[in-house]
Parts: structure tokens; sequence; C-alpha cells
């Protein structure tokens, strides 16, 4: 399958003939059989399928997670398996924020000092990581709830800093697998415009796989997945309407 054609736009990742074959026992899974894809600078896109099609696997190759049985991922122009372990885990930590279902916190810090966590691994003095964390707070407009536990945050609250402790390396990349999963709609919603905001107003290509189809057509384009395979690819009208300088949903409308 060929992506949808967008040559005036820098490629930020590229899958090519890539498979997965798990073992399990005498038994092998074809989890993701020969895809071909292409994401753009600037993509929102969303992945969607049947549970078990190959969406998560996909994915975490596409993240350097998982490494594939065939063929290549490139993220930014850089092979990505062509790095030793080391090289992709400074690689990932650099290019690519990852946030999932479920946030996990380091829970005897608060809000800002986990947030500020990445970039102390990479090495960043504290007060200048705790700086950084700070303004990503602020971007994203959950300063006030940095001083707070994680613990004491609701499930919404902690995807935002989820959100916010996956962008502080400053990455071009947002990954999402599921990342509504376990909110109410309300909160939902509102993780899907912080999306739509860091997409259009920070120039972020998000790259986000859900079930719930309220979200399908949230991004400018929706990639679907069956049998491991990728069934369709669809460039499609901006999902999103603007109305009094707030984003809307089109489903509140
Ligand atoms: N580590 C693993 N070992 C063995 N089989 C696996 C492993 N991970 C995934 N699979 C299998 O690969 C297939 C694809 O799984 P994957 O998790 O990618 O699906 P998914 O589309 O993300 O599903 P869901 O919507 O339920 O999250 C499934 O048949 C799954 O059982
Ligand atoms: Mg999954």
């Amino acid at each position: 399958m060929i992506s949808p054609a967008k040559t005036d736009k820098k490629v930020v990742i590229e899958v090519e003939n890539v498979s997965k074959t798990f073992k399990v026992g005498d038994n092998e899974v074809k989890a993701v059989q020969e895809v071909d894809l292409k994401i753009y600078q600037g993509d929102f896109v969303v992945i969607f399928g049947p549970s078990g099609c190959g969406k998560t696997t996909l994915l975490n190759m596409m993240t350097g997670l998982d490494e594939p049985t065939s063929g290549r991922v490139e993220v930014n122009g850089q092979n990505i398996f062509n790095l030793d372990e080391d090289e992709r885990g400074l690689f990932r930590s650099r290019h690519i924020g990852f946030v999932q279902q479920m946030s996990y916190w380091v829970k005897s810090l608060n809000v800002l000092e986990n947030v500020a966590l990445p970039l102390m691994i990479e090495g960043r003095k504290a007060s200048n990581a705790m700086r950084t964390a700070r303004l990503m707070l602020n971007e994203i407009k959950i300063k006030k709830l940095g001083t707070q536990l994680p613990t004491q945050l609701s499930g919404g609250e902690q995807q935002k800093a989820g959100v916010a402790r996956a962008l502080v390396s400053n990455p071009n990349i947002l990954f999402a697998d599921e990342p509504t999963g376990n909110l109410d709609s309300k909160s939902a919603g509102e993780i899907i415009k912080l999306f739509y905001y860091l997409n259009k107003e920070l120039n972020r290509t998000i790259v986000m796989v859900t079930h719930n189809q309220n979200y399908w057509e949230s991004g400018n384009r929706r990639v679907e997945m069956k049998d491991g395979e990728i069934v369709g690819d669809h460039n499609h009208h901006d999902g999103y309407i603007k109305e009094n300088g707030y984003v809307k949903l089109k489903a509140e409308k």
C-alpha cells in the first residue's frame, strides 16, 4: 500500500516492507506483515483497526522499542535498527515522545520533578531540567499541577502530564497508544484537543492509535489496519472546527 502523495512535505517516518513475527511455543504469530508507511512532518495520523490487528506492534517498531523481523524503519532520516541499543536509546529520547494508555510515575516525586526526570537522565543539570519542565507544563497549560504528586491527579490530568513528560526533550514526533483508553469522554476530548493544539500550533507530528471511533477523524490522516496489514490510508478534511477561538471536536457540535 502506497501512502498518499504529499511531495512538498518532509518525510519523518518511513516504514518499508516491515514484518514482525512472534514465536509462541511451536506457533508463529504474524503480527505485522509487509507494511509500508510514510509519515510527513506535521501529519496527525490516527491508526485504528480491530483488537489484535497489529497496531501496537507497528507503533513499537516505529518508536524503536521492538525490532522488526524484517524490513526497515527510518525516523528523521535515521535507520533506527542500525543503531546499537545505547545509541537507539539516546536517539529515542531526542526524537520520539511516547504516551501510553496509562502514565507510570515515580510516586515520591511531584509532577514537575517527574516531567524533568528524562532530561536529568540525559545528563542535564537539575536546575536546568526543572526550568525546561516548568516551561513545558506552561506550554500545555497545566502549570498548576507541577507541585502535586502524580497520585493526586485525575486520570485525565495524569495523561496531560504524561504528554508534558513525553515532549520535554523537544522531540518532533509524538506517538500515543490508546492515550484516552482509560478516560471518561470529557477527559478524552481534552487530550485529543491537546494533541490538536500540539499539531496545529506547535507543528508536532502525531501518530495515535485509538479504538475510539469518535476520534478516527481527529487528525488529517486515518490509517486502517487489519490482520497485520494496512488496508486503508486516507487523507481527509481537518476533523476539527474552530469556534470563538476555541478548538472544538466535531462530535461536540
Ligand atoms: N510479545 C508478544 N508475544 C507474542 N505475541 C504477541 C506479542 N505481542 C503481540 N502479539 C500478538 O501479535 C498480534 C498483534 O498484537 P498487537 O498488540 O499489536 O495488536 P493491537 O492491534 O495493538 O491490539 P489491541 O487493540 O487489543 O491493543 C496479536 O495476535 C498478539 O497476540
Ligand atoms: Mg494495542
